[in-house]
């Protein structure tokens, strides 16, 4: 009996480590951009800055481990922007001040994503 649960425990281990790099490695777009939906009214409309939004910002600050996984991010921020009608970019990059963080790039339609360093 023992034996039989240290050896499914065993399996459900290793396939976490098995997984995990494949799940965690990259980030995704649809995750930035639901991390920073919350933010579209204060970009849009100002206000008070929705403690959702701050909470996002950092989360998605804290995904960017890699360059590759900064211009992706980058690159998802600057496409989802683009296609939100009246967004302020001022007070889009004043965002992260605001949340009490830094970002490591400024969001702009001419923003260069693949010349960011990670
Ligand atoms: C954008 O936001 C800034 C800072 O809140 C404000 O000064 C500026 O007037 C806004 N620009 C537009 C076009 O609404």
């Amino acid at each position: 009996m023992g034996s039989k649960v240290e050896f499914l425990a065993v399996i459900v281990v290793c396939s976490l480590f098995v997984i995990a790099p494949h799940v965690y490695a990259k980030i995704s777009c649809e995750q930035v951009t639901m991390l920073l939906t919350p933010c579209i009214p204060y970009a849009v409309f100002g206000g008070d800055v929705p403690p959702a939004c701050c909470s996002g910002i950092k989360e998605s600050l804290a995904l960017v481990k890699t360059t590759e996984d900064l211009r992706l991010k980058c690159e998802c921020v600057k496409e989802g922007a683009a296609g939100i009608p009246g967004l302020n970019y001022t007070r889009v990059n004043e965002l992260p001040a605001k949340c009490g963080t830094t970002s490591p790039y400024l969001v702009s339609p001419n923003t260069d994503c693949s010349k960011l360093k990670g």
